[in-house]
């Protein structure tokens, strides 16, 4: 596996698929990766933690940042080149033009700016990469909405593949923030994917999962449109870890 830091080194041949990260890999970065190894000649995949998505910097200055570890696990995984710039490669001094979603649900109203931030790294990204596919996770159900609206709305020839959610034996979805919970604030998230996977058939599912968050304070539970599947989402904060996870209500993931 090639690390590369700089823009211009970035050359491929063959089609490209993309797995945006921001490091901290665990099992549902692996499942993405796989997918991309399975449907594509090239495997890319970025790491860099993109600060202008961080609507707090305490959870910026948190983030866990361990780059040979990364990069052992997507090697392993069979990434072929991993994109790793700094801050300044990816915005330079002077750097004045965002993308910006007007419409990201209630998890773009909970956290403003971020969905920016994130929009415009992706694109650099599908500009810098030139991928057939790109890969996220269904856990970040409303990013991959924003993402595949964006790609719809500017016209980019990149496919939004979105990868079931990978959850630890006891049903919590994998996070990297889930190694900030103590061990009573873990058992205590639990309600979140029960409360969630528990209203999915009834007849008013956002009001059911809200009824079994209670405890949790959720910040919005939502249905999230994924053109192929319409999702039911919640985010709730546990202790000072906000957590956000989601079930298929119909349809399924592509
Ligand atoms: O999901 C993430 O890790 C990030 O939001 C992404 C897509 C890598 C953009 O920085």
């Amino acid at each position: 596996m090639k690390i590369v830091r700089h823009i211009a080194a970035v050359q491929l041949d063959g089609e490209v698929g993309l797995v945006p990260t921001m490091g901290a890999l665990h099992d549902g970065h692996r499942s993405l990766f796989r997918a991309a190894r399975s449907e594509n000649d090239v495997v890319v995949a970025s790491l860099f933690v993109n600060a202008a998505q961080f609507d707090e910097q305490a959870d910026l200055a948190a983030y866990p940042r361990d780059e040979e570890r990364d990069a052992a696990i997507a090697e392993s995984e069979g990434v072929d080149v991993l994109f790793a710039p700094e801050p300044a490669e990816m915005y330079p001094p002077g750097f004045a033009t965002w993308v910006d979603v007007e419409e990201a649900g209630d998890e773009g109203r909970s956290r403003p700016g971020h969905f920016r931030g994130v929009a415009t790294v992706c694109v650099k990204l599908f500009n810098i990469v030139r991928p057939r596919r790109a890969y996220f996770g269904q856990k970040d159900a409303q990013q991959a909405a924003v993402l595949k609206r964006v790609v719809g709305d500017l016209n980019l020839p990149v496919e939004i593949r979105v990868l079931p959610t990978v959850r630890d034996d006891d049903g919590l979805a994998l996070s990297s923030r889930n190694a900030r919970l103590s061990a009573d604030e873990r058992a205590r998230a639990l309600a979140l994917p029960r409360a969630l996977h528990g209203a999915i058939g009834t007849a008013d599912p956002v009001a059911a999962a809200a009824a079994g968050l209670r405890d949790l304070d959720p910040d919005y539970v939502e249905v999230v449109d994924l053109g192929d599947a319409r999702v039911l989402a919640a985010a709730v904060r546990v202790g000072d870890t906000r957590l956000i996870d989601n079930v298929v209500l119909e349809g399924a993931l592509s």
